[in-house]
């Protein structure tokens, strides 16, 4: 398959991404569809190379990323090209776990190969190791390889422990799975149930919120407890706190900077600030000598200059 004519034949291959379903494909290329999924279309390329067109160019850029990521393992297919929408990559043959599993036990030969593939990915260094049974795929010389793998980058959240994977197995193979791992490594299976229990809680405390909203009339009038503009005075002690918070922080940045340990001043900073006599009237701030607070000599020039 010569690659160079690949990006002439992606062209004529349209991929639209849909909410909440597969994408839509408008293929006028040659090329034969192998499947679709909510990120991407793949077509056959040859007996051994396919073409993953996707939807939009920050799927590709990120499911590239990943496969590049694990290259090194035997775990992935082999990327050969990469174009702003497509990334050709070596064909995953065998059967996918859900297929195989309605047919086969999820044996401890099986188990002992999913566990090496989470320590692989966690190795790898992906943000979620968690993979449904559907992307996992047993080549025919009993090995396992990964499909569609970009949902394990880029990820501010993710569940601690491999939910999807445990869920995906159903009811059943999960026990089967979270027994062998009790037997295999008890610390690892503790924390995955402490995991489960925390989630499930979680959950109930949801539905008893959702199920107990609380008396939006009474919290209103309270939430007034938490307004300090009202008083002046408090407003005054609470923007003095603010301005003070601020210049120390400014403070510590500035030793930072400078490779000066700033715990070594923080103690003078606090002696400074509270040393000021900072009075408040007409919404204005004053010292006691009438010069405005944070102008003139006040805070920068009088202690700053003094531990430059
Ligand atoms: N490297 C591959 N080798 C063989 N078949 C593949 C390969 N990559 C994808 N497929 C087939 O194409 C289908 C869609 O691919 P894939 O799951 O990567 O799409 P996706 O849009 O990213 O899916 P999802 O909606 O789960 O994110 C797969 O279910 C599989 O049948
Ligand atoms: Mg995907």
């Amino acid at each position: 398959m010569d690659l160079k004519n690949l990006k002439d034949l992606v062209k004529d291959i349209e991929v639209k991404n849909m909410i909440n379903a597969d994408v839509e494909v408008v293929n006028n290329s040659p090329l034969t569809m192998m499947g679709k999924g909510r990120q991407g279309a793949v077509f056959l390329l040859s007996d051994t190379i396919c073409v993953k067109v996707f939807g939009n160019e920050e799927d590709c850029e990120r499911e590239y990323v990943a496969l590049s990521m694990g290259q090194h393992t035997d775990l992935f297919p082999k990327v050969f090209d990469k174009g702003t929408l497509h990334i050709a990559m070596e064909i995953i043959q065998g059967v996918d776990l859900r297929e195989y599993l309605q047919s086969q036990p999820l044996s401890p030969e099986l188990m002992d190969k999913l566990i090496a593939m989470l320590i692989t990915f966690k190795e790898i260094g992906y943000e979620r190791i968690d993979h449904h049974k559907r992307q996992i795929y047993l080549q025919p010389d009993g090995s396992l390889k990964v499909i569609d793998v970009a949902r394990t980058i880029w990820r501010d959240r993710v569940y601690p422990y491999p939910r999807k994977l445990l869920t995906s197995l159903g009811e059943e193979n999960k026990e089967v799975f979270l027994s062998y791992v009790q037997s295999y490594a008890p610390e690892l299976h503790q924390e995955w149930l402490h995991y489960i229990e925390m989630e499930q809680l979680s959950r109930t405390i949801y539905q008893l919120l959702l199920n107990n909203p609380s008396d939006k009339k009474a919290s209103k009038k309270a939430i007034k407890a938490l307004l300090t503009t009202i008083d002046e005075q408090t407003y005054a002690h609470q923007l003095e706190s603010l301005l003070h918070k601020v210049y120390k922080e400014e403070w510590v940045k500035a030793m930072l900077a400078r490779g000066v340990d700033p715990d070594e001043v923080m103690e003078k900073i606090d002696k400074y600030l509270e040393g000021k006599n900072i009075s408040f009237s007409n919404g204005k701030f004053s010292k006691k000598d009438n010069k405005h607070y944070g102008k003139g000599k006040g805070l920068t020039g009088g202690f700053g200059g003094g531990y430059y």
